[in-house]
């Protein structure tokens, strides 16, 4: 490929791609997406008071892609912790479902664009049916932020790389203190429980960090999943839409097959896929169901499928594995590990020569259905 011009190389700051840059920004703006909403006690958005939450006895969110994952991370977290209810539905899907819509639901899109066509009408169907409707956006005065009845934005900076990175990591950072915003105003959460959150919430930054550590693992590694069958990326809870995430990115950039999958599900037929060609990326949290995540890995062992494991704990099975930092919230894992699923698609296309940034057939934003 031709050099980089010296205008673009300053536009990457010296980075190879701008997903490369835009992985490396997370940490900081994760930090700024942060700014003013985290107090001592409780969260709070500028954008949104508690009004918002009068009358309101359900969530739905609506999104596509990344955001989707965002959306079905968010829905662990608002029943876990804000005890609410919340489902999530693909936007193309939502659109000509005949979606039951009642007046006591907040409706949540995601969108980091804030055009996605199909995203945009389930929002204009919401607010068609009379629903409070809210936009967890990373573009000022777009489409979405001009029809929600709010907004609340991830404050990401502009996102060049058609491959979403830094725009999930603040879409589910936002969600997570909208949940716990949700828990405080309904007096659903303990003064402890909230107290341990909002901690664990600080701690996220430095979970972002990327080390140059764990990039050269990543770079290494690289080699050894440049052909097979295709991948499997397996989680549990709030890993198995991260185990999405990291499937989208790879299939996104590096062009090979990959599926996300709970889990707790490979037993009921896709076990029957293992083979030592078929890769999996196992997700192991230590703070979060590790006993049973582990379990489902040592079934994949046992039928040969060769396994990489992301794990603070290391796991006799794996043929390969990739250590994170042990921390004490499942959350942090969560954000630990979607920062090794990024850096191995992106390490992984640029072994197969791809254009990282530009990968073919796709768009930044899909305006169109
Ligand atoms: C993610 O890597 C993709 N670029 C794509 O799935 C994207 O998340 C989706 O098109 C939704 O875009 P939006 O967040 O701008 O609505």
């Amino acid at each position: 490929s031709t050099l980089p011009t010296s205008k673009q190389f300053a536009q990457k700051d010296g980075f190879r791609f701008f997903m490369e840059k835009e992985i490396y920004e997370q940490s900081n703006v994760v930090s700024d997406c942060m700014l003013g909403r985290i107090q001592d006690e409780e969260i709070l958005f500028d954008e949104i008071d508690s009004s918002i939450i009068e009358g309101i006895n359900e969530i739905k969110i609506c999104a596509c892609g990344t955001s989707y994952h965002a959306g079905l991370t968010a829905s662990y977290l608002f029943e876990r912790l804000a005890k609410v209810r919340c489902n999530v539905v693909i936007a193309s899907e939502f659109r000509y479902k005949e979606p039951l819509l009642t007046k006591d639901t907040l409706f949540i899109v995601i969108s980091q664009s804030g055009e996605t066509a199909d995203t945009l009408e389930a929002l204009k169907m919401a607010k068609n049916a009379g629903l409070k409707t809210l936009v967890v956006c990373n573009v000022d005065n777009s489409s979405m932020t001009r029809l929600a009845d709010h907004t609340i934005l991830t404050r990401a900076g502009i996102e060049k790389g058609v491959a979403s990175t830094k725009a999930f990591s603040t879409q589910t950072v936002v969600l997570w203190m909208l949940s716990l915003y949700f828990a405080k105003q309904n007096d659903k959460i303990s003064k402890e429980t909230l107290q341990k959150e909002i901690h664990a919430l600080r701690e996220v930054p430095k979970s972002l960090i990327v080390s140059d550590k764990m990039h050269e693992k990543t770079k290494r590694l690289s080699k050894r999943y440049l052909h097979g069958h295709g991948f499997f990326f397996i989680g549990r809870d709030v890993f198995f839409p991260l185990a999405l995430e990291g499937a989208l990115k790879l299939k996104e950039i590096s062009y090979l097959h990959a599926e996300g999958y709970p889990a707790g599900e490979m037993k009921h037929g896709p076990i029957a896929l293992a083979d030592p060609e078929l890769f999996t990326i196992a997700l192991m949290p230590e703070n979060l169901l590790y006993d049973k995540i582990k379990s489902n890995v040592e079934e994949l062992s046992a039928r040969d499928s060769t396994i990489c494991t992301i794990s603070p704990l290391e796991f006799e099975l794996s043929d390969d594995f990739i250590k994170t930092q042990k921390t004490d919230h499942y959350m942090l894992e969560f954000f630990e590990m979607l920062v090794v699923l990024q850096l191995l698609s992106m390490e992984i296309s640029v072994r197969l020569g791809n254009d990282v940034d530009m990968p073919r057939n796709l768009a930044k934003s899909v305006t169109v259905e």
